[in-house]
């Protein structure tokens, strides 16, 4: 499609390791549309940070990082690019804001100097005008006194701090994707507002779109507009911010809505019960299957595919979907009715 800005096909990254082949990441499909903020949800060891770090291709140089699939950034497949080409890519059009800012900025340079870098780096610009763009930002992304503080260390930033300056060097080149792993997962939640508002502000201001993983559904109903809710490696559901959370359809995000608190309710949260499955050892059929209060036969013997819910753009993986929808290459044919609707 003309307005997507990135689109993954079929995005596997399995990890052969001494205990056998980690599936972290296992058939996944996704887009990013022109402008728009993606929430990618989902357990701890889901496979999220596996999937952005794939995606930026931070992922898969050693022979023991087996990437496939496509990943089509403007329609061309970033898999097939050179380490050069993507050091060209990184940080000029698609950039990445990680959850602890200390893994992007250097403690021995000034903040300034590490965002004045991109410019210099990417657009060859000279020093002076890298430094005004430095200072720009720092401006934007509402560090108070940005002449000063470009000339400070990282550790002489606070933590939320940190992070703006970190999203102030994602920006230096305007890229048109941002990619952000848990980004205000380590600031307290006053910074976490802040730097939701201004994500949310560039966004609307620059049109730049942001794939926003989290495990925070607060965060994704605040900010984003869409969510694909990940599983095992594996995406469970897509829809909108108003389909995942008014109309769950895949039992394991209905899970994940129940699990929040309501306001003003003193119902007890009702958790998702056990665990999810070892990576190196999947069992047949749906990954949520042992457990899934509605599991039937034929989740443990197929996987289901994604298929439209309710409507086209709401989709789910799930065997409740029904016969006629979900007729993937795993369905046997045999007809199943579910013990329980929604
Ligand atoms: N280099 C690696 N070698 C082997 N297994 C790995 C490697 N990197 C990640 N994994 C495994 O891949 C799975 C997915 O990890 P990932 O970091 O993507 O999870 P996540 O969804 O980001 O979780 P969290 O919410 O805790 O950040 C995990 O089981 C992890 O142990
Ligand atoms: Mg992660």
């Amino acid at each position: 499609m003309a307005d997507n800005i990135l689109e993954v096909r079929d995005l596997k990254t399995h990890f052969h390791t001494n205990d056998g082949v980690v599936k972290a990441v296992d058939g996944v499909d996704l887009h990013v549309e022109k402008g728009e903020i993606l929430a990618i949800v989902g357990e701890s060891g889901c496979g999220k940070s596996v999937t952005s770090q794939s995606i930026m291709r931070l992922i898969g140089a050693k022979s023991s990082e087996k990437v496939s699939g496509e990943i089509l950034y403007h329609g061309e497949d970033l898999l097939s690019k050179t380490e050069k080409e993507m050091r060209q890519i990184r940080g000029k059009d698609m950039s990445m804001v990680f959850q602890d800012p200390m893994t992007s900025l250097n403690p021995a340079y000034k903040v300034g100097t590490q965002i004045a870098e991109m410019p210099i780096i990417h657009e060859k610009k000279d020093k002076k005008s890298s430094w005004k763009r430095a200072i720009d930002m720092l401006t934007k992304v509402g560090i108070p006194s940005p002449e000063k503080r470009a000339s400070q260390y990282p550790h002489q930033f606070s933590g939320g701090m940190r992070q703006r300056g970190v999203v102030a060097m994602s920006l230096a080149c305007d890229p048109d994707l941002i990619i952000a792993d848990e980004p205000t997962t380590a600031l307290d939640v006053t910074i976490q507002a802040q730097v939701l508002d201004l994500l949310r502000k560039l966004r609307d201001d620059t049109g730049t779109a942001i794939m926003m993983i989290t495990h925070d559904l607060g965060v994704v109903a605040e900010l984003c507009d869409r969510v694909a809710v990940m599983y095992a490696g594996k995406i469970v559901e897509e829809g909108t911010v108003a389909d995942i959370f008014d109309n769950p359809q895949h039992p394991y995000t209905q899970g994940l809505i129940h699990s929040l608190p309501k306001p003003g309710s003193r119902e007890r949260l009702k958790p998702i019960e056990g665990q999810p499955p070892n990576l190196h050892n999947l069992p047949e059929g749906c990954r949520f299957q042992d457990r899934c209060p509605f599991v039937m036969d034929v989740c443990r013997e197929k996987q289901p595919e994604l298929v439209p819910a309710d409507k086209q753009d709401h989709q789910a993986a799930c065997w409740l979907m029904g016969e006629e929808e979900n007729d993937g290459d795993g369905r046997t044919g045999e007809s199943e009715e579910p013990e329980k609707t929604f």
